[in-house]
């Protein structure tokens, strides 16, 4: 099992192989997601929203990124693990990018960051290119910037910000960004950038020309029944499934079902006593009797 690297998803989009990436933001999501083949899994700060239950994801703090990057790169085996830098976290000057940049990499494990914008920002990501961070930009609608956009609106409808867009998206693979995530753009600029760049472009309501597609795990797999834009496909309802199955383990709780035979303990001798006499077992002689498995301490 060979790690991806940037330099294979290089290779992916000369060989004209699609890149699978895909949003997870803690260890058991991410190890089903890379079980499941993922190339690139992104520690979004999308995370403001599905995860932490915000309007938008520009709450997300540094030290929450860290937190979730060391919980997916715990998880994630093969994947190439990219983190998002908060808003906030590098638009006031390259230095503090890099050092923002550095944590993700140094605390919490990532292999690259991403960031939002266009040329505005070409000094901040060639410094932190510099410091040997590759960098996955992130052009289109970017939610960080959903005050100045009025909304989450589609991008690049008009020919000047189309020309924009791409303008931008030169200038990204010009300061060293090695891919480039285009979210909210009409499918015939996505097409248009993804031709002109020798950097793999990868969609999210971008439509089927890019080198790749991202989506956010928990619209995927169908998670919030209110949330359903257009460029989202459900992959599973598990908002019926895991509703389902905690309304199935109410049910035998209130019924007394559960727990039956199968999942109850059972001892040798019971000897009882009326009162409670001080015990004079170790530890150990009582930890012997019952053998506690490696999971929130629940006997097994
Ligand atoms: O934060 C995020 O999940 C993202 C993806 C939507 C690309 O940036």
């Amino acid at each position: 099992m060979d790690k991806v690297t940037i330099h294979t998803l290089k290779r992916s989009k000369e060989a004209g192989r699609k890149v699978c990436m895909v949003t997870a933001y803690d260890a058991t999501f991410a190890r089903i997601l890379d079980d499941a083949g993922a190339d690139v899994i992104l520690v979004g700060d999308s995370l403001g929203m599905v995860v932490q239950g915000h309007g938008s994801t520009l709450p997300v703090t540094m030290d929450q990124m860290v937190y979730h990057c060391q919980a997916v790169t715990r998880g994630a085996k093969r994947a190439h693990v990219v983190g998002d830098l908060p808003f906030m976290s590098y638009q006031a000057s390259p230095e503090e990018a890099v050092r923002n940049a550095g944590r993700l990499v140094a605390e919490g494990g990532v292999g690259s960051v991403k960031l939002e914008g266009g040329q505005e920002f070409d000094a901040t990501i060639r410094a932190i290119v510099r410091a040997s961070i590759p960098v996955m930009g992130h052009l289109g609608l970017t939610p960080q910037s959903v005050h100045k956009m009025g909304g989450y609106v589609v991008q690049g409808r008009d020919e000047e910000t189309a020309q924009r867009i791409l303008n931008d998206a030169i200038a990204l693979e010009e300061a060293g960004c090695y891919a480039l995530v285009l979210e909210g753009v009409p499918l015939e600029l996505a097409r248009q950038v993804t031709e002109r760049l020798s950097i793999p472009t990868i969609g999210i309501g971008a439509g089927v020309h890019c080198d790749g597609q991202v989506l956010v795990c928990y619209d995927l797999l169908g998670m919030n029944p209110d949330f359903k834009p257009k460029f989202v496909k459900r992959y599973a309802n598990l908002y019926g499934d895991i509703r389902g199955a905690a309304e199935g383990f109410f049910q035998e709780v209130r019924e007394g079902q559960f727990p039956d035979e199968e999942h109850s303990f059972k001892s040798k001798t019971i000897r009882l006593v009326s009162s409670n006499p001080p015990s004079n077992r170790t530890t150990q002689e009582r930890d012997r009797d019952e053998e506690t498995g490696p999971l929130y301490g629940v006997p097994v």
